[in-house]
């Protein structure tokens, strides 16, 4: 997701206040829940703060009847703001069904699919491309929220690919040949927040109560401790990394499991992930991020008011790419490379993509603007172009070269 990428790369920010839309309340049952919470347990990590907050069933962000992302929404991925995303990543699935000498059944199981604009972007893509894959392919979506895999399925059936759906198989434990997909799903993990000390050491920023809060619904503020778990200071550690005195950061612990169990997932093929993110040393670069990358997202909004609006904006924090990876290596999985999404989109083709939109005489001419803008933000290196994508492998031909890394630039 992204904000104002124009205004950030000119060095403007918008100024509180300026948003005719005022922050909306906190979810009164869930800010209940959380405030008894603390009172019956004492100061509560960020990181369970930031679970409730998104995924408690009753009143968490990603719960909610509505999904979010979209014009409309809190922000906007890359699958919500063309299919020219998805077509570009169909190509990457036909090289891995073919490297993996093409399966069938060919299963392509993607993590926090929301509302279905990827996975039929991917489906589309096969189809236009007249990929052999799409004969055994069967299309596993996975979400937190039961409501988003309705409308999936809808939108799939009205698309043509509702035979593509396999809703069944995606709780199946059996290893996979296949693919495994997640765009930004990483950033909404749980995360810690610390904050360096000067003798090199490590303080954790809690949530409490708000001191003197008079509104009937709860409200919450950080509070500095000693760390809840030694695992964050020995996360920072094995990266070879220390805080500067005063540093705020983030550190998801969450990722580690995750990342095991979609290496679980993989029987043979590809994991491939896109977020925005950095290896650790740029991550924790105490100059350049100073206050860390956590943030709240209302109305397309990049907001430093992690305790507003409880349940009602999106709370993400920037991955640590290091940490993926080696989690991805330890579960048993080969790092295949690690690129920019804008890398990933030129090396499958997305410019290509778009000149046959442009050439063909069915485009209406607001459409083609629309990919446009879109494919300009998608590849702009001071927004989503920026984004990481993480692919990792398990039994593909050892000196099989991904298409997503076959970025060169064009030389005379
Ligand atoms: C920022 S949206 C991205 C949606 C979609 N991948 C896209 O790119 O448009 C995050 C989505 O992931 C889902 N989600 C968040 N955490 C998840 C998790 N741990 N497992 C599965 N889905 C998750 C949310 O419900 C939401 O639909």
């Amino acid at each position: 997701m992204t904000h104002d990428p124009f205004a950030a790369a000119l060095g403007l920010r918008r100024v509180a206040g300026l948003d005719p839309r005022p922050a909306p309340s906190s979810h009164p049952a869930l800010a209940a829940k959380i405030a008894g919470e603390i009172r019956e347990r004492g100061p509560m990590t960020f990181a369970r703060f930031m679970a409730l907050a998104l995924y408690d069933p009753k009143g968490g962000y990603y719960t909610a009847e509505q999904a979010r992302p979209g014009r409309e929404g809190d922000f906007i991925t890359a699958p919500e703001a063309h299919p020219i995303f998805g077509w570009s990543l169909a190509r990457q699935v036909h090289q891995v069904w073919e490297l993996l000498g093409c399966p069938d059944p060919f299963v392509l199981r993607e993590h926090g699919a929301g509302a279905g604009a990827l996975a039929q972007a991917i489906l589309d893509g096969l189809a236009r491309d007249g990929s052999g894959v799409l004969h055994g392919l069967r299309y596993q979506p996975v979400e937190v929220e039961p409501r988003r895999i309705e409308a999936l399925a809808a939108r799939l059936a009205a698309a043509g690919h509702g035979a593509r759906l396999d809703l069944a198989g995606a709780a199946d434990p059996a290893p996979l040949t296949g693919l495994i997909l997640g765009n930004e799903v990483l950033d909404a993990l749980p995360v810690h927040r610390v904050r360096g000390l000067a003798d090199g050491g490590l303080e954790e920023l809690f949530v409490v109560e708000a001191a003197g809060a008079a509104e009937s619904v709860p409200a919450f503020e950080a509070l500095a401790g000693p760390p809840s778990t030694p695992a964050l200071a020995a996360r920072l550690a094995g990266e070879g990394i220390t805080l500067r005195p005063g540093q705020d950061a983030e550190i998801c612990l969450a990722l580690d499991a995750w990342v095991a169990d979609r290496a679980a997932e993989l029987g043979r093929g590809l994991l491939l992930l896109v977020d925005y993110g950095h290896p650790a040393p740029e991550l924790y670069d105490g100059f350049k991020r100073p206050r860390g990358t956590l943030l709240a997202y209302r109305h397309h909004r990049a907001l430093d008011e992690p305790f507003a609006a409880v349940g009602r904006q999106d709370l993400t924090a920037h991955v640590d790419v290091t940490a993926v990876q080696r989690a991805a290596e330890a579960a048993g999985l080969v790092t295949a490379g690690i690129t920019t999404q804008a890398e990933l989109l030129t090396s499958l083709g997305a410019g290509e993509l778009f000149a046959a939109l442009g050439g063909d005489p069915a485009t209406a001419p607001e459409d083609y603007l629309t990919a446009r803008s879109a494919l300009m933000r998608m590849l702009d290196p001071a927004a989503m172009g920026k984004f990481r994508v993480m692919l990792m492998g398990r039994g593909l031909p050892p000196d099989c070269r991904l298409r997503a890394l076959d970025f060169r630039l064009p030389r005379r």
